[in-house]
């Protein structure tokens, strides 16, 4: 039987703080740790089928215009140029297959062709040599030298915010300049595709099966029935694994018509070219406040690119209209139309690079206006969302202010340039961190066995991110199991239809879809019991109601299984819905190389129920890690004359690595948010980067007094605003 749950209403009933097994929140290592440490886990690029060919990607080197011929590849198995290639990947949630056509170019670097041969050496060579005839167009690239499109849905407005500036004690107005970013996922995207008549198998790095499915059997013009993807390791996504991209869309055309396997793995200059890149922002804040610091105009104005016809457009400023309140606001997304690669999510798509500059605003302000950086924010929190009247689903921003400002020791920050260590300014940051919640629709099977253990099915994905862990966490706690007796299969479409892993959404609602499984099988055993279910005390195999007391074995013949159905629903739009928390940084920077080192760092977090103190935590971690990156080092440079990527690889493309990393400190407000499902739990995934970056530039300020709008702040940059 399959419990559908819609979120239509609040939910304030905190069942799991009291059940028996006591599992949920703890920090359980992961259950495929050991898979993956040992090299077990295979990812996509790691089966071997008999008789697999390789395939490589052939790149267009113009960045417009037509291909005119394709010469031949010597060595070469194939040479394929099929219609349903995909220029770029599918945007996240997309139930269509992206633009189709390798014959026309739309970037540079843009896949238009698929080289095969016996070995992937031979394969990379011809695709190497091969000669192409284009008729090339010139096109813009730089998304400053274009009219921009204003589309519609992404502006918002209220009162007069040039009234405001006018009128105010003290204004800001700058502009901010983030460049293009790129996911930079460990794993490099990698397919194979096997054919069994008409009906095909692709392993594939992937965060969104069921979607990624409906994508895929649109581009290969094939039925969803006969398509089924195996994700069950991916080694990383940060949104570029949300939609299919060209590599497995090759590999399935290629398998076809070659009659075996395929295999198309992408090498880590191709990700660059070819997966989503985060759009660069130019970004406009202007704030106007009165002498005691409330805030009375807001305006954010953010400049993106994409391709043309491209839906994507970069949310920058998606948390501007409900972060603070001020009763004149503007929000404005312009989107430039060029010939860069496709942009699309990266890595908490808008609040990465909206919040980052917004709260580096506020720090500002701050300063100007001679108010505490972290009074102007408690100042100016709103009640309830500014426009709307909508009430927050749940709100600890304030909390987390205090209590940040009280554990990172915010009392002892000076004056800019006050602290001075040998060669080394010493300063403090801070930054509120805020992103929005979402709920995804959700499925799961659970089985409970005679034997005492339990399988939970989904076609959910585990991106590094700690799901396998956290379901299992969540079945042994509704079926009084110890962990060790749970299974968890994932990433394979022929489980229930999930979430997926994306907008920080997954392990809400693949977990909420596992809770309502486990709660049908409770039913079914309370029934056996003769009692109700919320009487029955599942613990360690045992089920206990009254002085009854009999073995799961005693009352599972054989086996019994549940479904479980999460939905959205009108809590969606009743309450807004978002997590919250404080970013803490404190930095030296070098007077005479300009050099930051970030010396430590803490967040505070507010996002409902922890399912897992571990891997949360490590999700924060990670994030927070990201900041620094957005901060100081993370640029994907464009060529100004044709737009390609010209940073390709991880030592061009600096992500911090452990040198860069201070000790990082993580803390959890315990927090239920009723209207976000029976979990109570909000998405944490994305929330530890949204302002960590700001947190970093904030505290270079205060070390040395430069303030660096063009990011990443690097030592140049910052010698350049250092006092002469
Ligand atoms: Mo995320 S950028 O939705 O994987």
């Amino acid at each position: 039987m399959t419990r559908h749950l819609r979120v239509d209403g609040p939910n304030h009933d905190n069942r799991l703080d009291h059940m028996a097994q006591g599992v949920i929140g703890q920090p359980l290592n992961r259950l495929e740790g050991p898979l993956k440490v040992t090299g077990r886990a295979t990812y996509a690029a790691e089966a071997r089928p008999a008789n697999m060919a390789y395939g490589v990607l052939v790149q267009a080197s113009v960045p417009a215009g037509k291909v005119l011929e394709i010469g031949d590849a010597p060595g070469a198995l194939a040479v394929i140029q099929d219609k349903r290639m995909i220029r770029y990947a599918a945007q996240g949630l997309d139930e269509k297959g992206p633009t189709s056509g390798p014959d026309r170019i739309e970037y540079m670097g843009q896949s238009i062709a698929l080289v095969v041969a016996e070995t992937f050496e031979a394969a990379r060579h011809a695709a190497q040599n091969i000669v192409v005839r284009y008729k090339p167009e010139a096109v813009p690239v730089d998304p400053e030298s274009v009219t921009p499109e204003l589309p519609p849905k992404k502006q918002s407005a209220a009162g007069d915010v040039d009234k405001a500036m006018r009128e105010a004690a003290f204004t800001l107005d700058q502009v901010w300049r983030t460049p293009s970013q790129m996911s930079a996922a460990m794993e490099p995207h990698a397919a194979i595709a096997e054919w069994d008549g008409d009906s095909v198998t692709i392993r594939a790095a992937l965060q969104m099966l069921s979607s990624n499915r409906k994508q895929m059997a649109d581009a290969l013009g094939i039925r969803e029935s006969k398509l089924r993807l195996l994700s069950p390791y991916v080694g990383g996504g940060f949104g570029s694994k949300l939609g299919i991209n060209a590599e497995a869309v090759a590999a399935a055309i290629a398998a076809k018509e070659l009659g075996r396997p395929v295999m198309v793995a992408m090498t880590r200059q191709q990700v660059f070219d070819l997966a989503h890149r985060r759009s660069e922002t130019r970004q406009r804040i202007r704030l106007a406040c009165d002498a005691a610091g409330r805030l009375n105009g807001i305006g954010h104005e953010v400049l993106v690119s994409n391709l043309p016809g491209s839906e994507f457009t970069e949310p920058v400023a998606q948390a501007t209209p409900f972060t603070y309140q001020a009763a004149h606001r503007q929000v404005v997304h312009a989107v430039a139309r060029i010939h860069r690669g496709c942009a699309g999510s990266v890595r908490a798509p808008g609040e990465a690079v909206g919040v980052t500059v917004f709260e580096c605003a506020m720090d500002e302000l701050a300063e100007l206006a001679g108010i505490d950086p972290v009074e102007l924010r408690l100042k100016n929190i709103p009640d309830v969302e500014p426009t709307t009247e909508r009430p927050f689903s749940s709100h600890k921003l304030a909390e987390a202010l205090r209590e940040g400002a009280e554990r990172f020791g915010w009392s002892g920050r000076r004056a800019p340039g006050q602290r001075l260590e040998g060669e080394w300014f010493i300063g403090m940051g801070m930054a509120a961190a805020v992103r929005v919640n979402m709920l995804q629709e959700s499925r799961a099977k659970v089985t409970l066995v005679q034997d005492g253990t339990a399988i939970v099915e989904t076609d959910m994905t585990d991106i590094g991110t700690g799901t396998y862990t956290i379901l299992g966490q969540l079945a042994a706690e509704m079926l009084g199991l110890p962990t060790d007796r749970v299974e968890v299969r994932l990433g394979d479409t022929q489980f229930p239809p999930a979430s997926g892993s994306g907008g920080s959404f997954g392990a809400a609602s693949s977990g909420n879809s596992v809770f309502l499984a486990c709660e049908e099988i409770r039913q079914q055993i309370a029934k056996a019991m003769g009692c109700d279910e919320r009487d029955l005390t599942l613990q360690d195999g045992m089920a206990r109601a009254g002085n009854v007391a009999k073995s799961l074995s005693e009352l599972v013949d054989g086996t019994i299984t549940g479904e479980g159905h999460l939905q959205p629903g009108k809590t969606e739009k009743s309450h807004r819905q978002a997590t919250w928390g404080s970013h803490w940084a404190e930095v030296a920077v070098n007077r005479w190389t300009g050099e930051v080192r970030v010396r430590r760092m803490m967040g505070v977090f507010a996002c409902g129920r922890v399912l897992n103190e571990k891997t949360a935590r490590s999700q924060c971690l990670g994030g927070m890690t990201f900041g620094i990156g957005i901060a100081l080092t993370e640029a994907m440079e464009h060529d100004p004359r044709d737009g390609h990527a010209v940073s390709r690889d991880l030592a061009e493309y600096h992500i911090p690595s452990h040198a860069d990393v201070p000790s990082l400190d993580v803390h959890f407000l315990p927090e239920r948010d009723a209207y976000v499902g029976p979990l109570q739990a909000k998405g944490l995934g994305e929330l530890g980067i949204c302002g960590a970056g700001a947190a970093v530039l904030n505290a270079i300020h205060n070390a040395c007094g430069a303030r660096v709008r063009d990011l990443p702040a690097t030592p140049d940059k910052i010698i350049a605003g250092l006092e002469p």
